[in-house]
């Protein structure tokens, strides 16, 4: 089995291409509902929480973990993996490689949380993947809380995203990594904000790839998905129609329960 987390709804992106790619591992997905968003909190709280699910990830027989949140993999993929030197683990790191690589402009900008936004482990991307090009790091505090809420087409989040993403197409800037997998979720808002002008960049298939490589036997299951949430669990197995999972929901023998940790 393969075990899946994020603070709340937005590692479902990751989740989904993961499902699509290995169409019969049985997948165990927990939101940590009762600590969103992560993005404001402290490292050593994040930790704390990522080093929790992943031993219930453990316990419950996951053979590999996929840290579905950029945010999470920032502060405490080392120490999960040191936690649970036997399990491999992939994380999900904002796309600035890709970026880098289709940016035709030189300029190109990472949409993050705030623990992603000011985290070395961003920095040291932008040097070793992004070092010649101008790279404008933006927080976006509140995007991944309006993605709990389910607050999708709200025409008040699109008039605040326009007034993030517009000085950054004027600057010439031709390529937006989404740098939170909940902003995924997103695409509906951002995508006509700008069309024609830049690419949104997402990692959820590439993190799929991944997890096809090191998958071994847990690519082969009853393609079964097994959803827990810290608190609220029937939020988010109602939150799959509404994100245009129904497809995921289809695949739970039972509905969303309680996690335990
Ligand atoms: N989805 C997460 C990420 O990719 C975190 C969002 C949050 O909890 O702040 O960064």
């Amino acid at each position: 089995m393969i075990g899946v987390f994020d603070s709340g709804l937005g590692g479902l992106s990751v989740l989904a291409a993961i499902a699509h790619a290995l169409p019969r591992a049985d997948l165990c997905y927990i939101a940590d509902t009762a600590h969103v968003p992560y993005g404001e909190k402290s490292e050593a709280f994040i930790q704390g929480r990522v080093l929790a699910i992943g031993d219930h990830l453990v316990s419950l027989g996951c053979g590999l973990i996929v840290v579905a949140c950029n945010t999470a993999t920032v502060a405490a993929i080392a120490a999960l993996r040191q936690r649970h030197p036997q399990v491999p683990v992939v994380g999900v790191e904002p796309g600035v490689k890709p970026a880098a690589a289709a940016t035709r402009s030189g300029h190109i900008a990472v949409l993050a949380t705030e623990a992603t936004a000011r985290s070395q482990r961003l920095a040291h991307l932008i040097r070793d993947h992004a070092g010649h090009l101008i790279v404008r790091i933006e927080p976006c505090p509140g995007w991944a809380s309006r993605v709990e809420m389910l607050e999708l087409d709200d025409p008040g989040f699109a008039a605040q995203a326009g007034s993030k993403i517009e000085p950054l197409l004027a600057t010439g800037v031709d390529q937006i990594v989404l740098g939170c997998t909940h902003y995924s979720f997103l695409r509906p808002i951002l995508a006509p904000l700008v069309k024609g002008r830049a690419g949104l960049v997402d990692v959820a298939d590439a993190v799929a790839r991944q997890t096809i490589r090191l998958a071994g036997n847990n690519a082969y299951g009853k393609a079964r998905l097994m959803l827990q949430a810290t608190r609220h669990p029937e939020h988010l197995q109602a939150a799959l129609p509404r994100l245009g999972l129904r497809w995921l929901g289809d695949r739970t023998d039972h509905p969303a329960g309680i996690c335990p940790v």
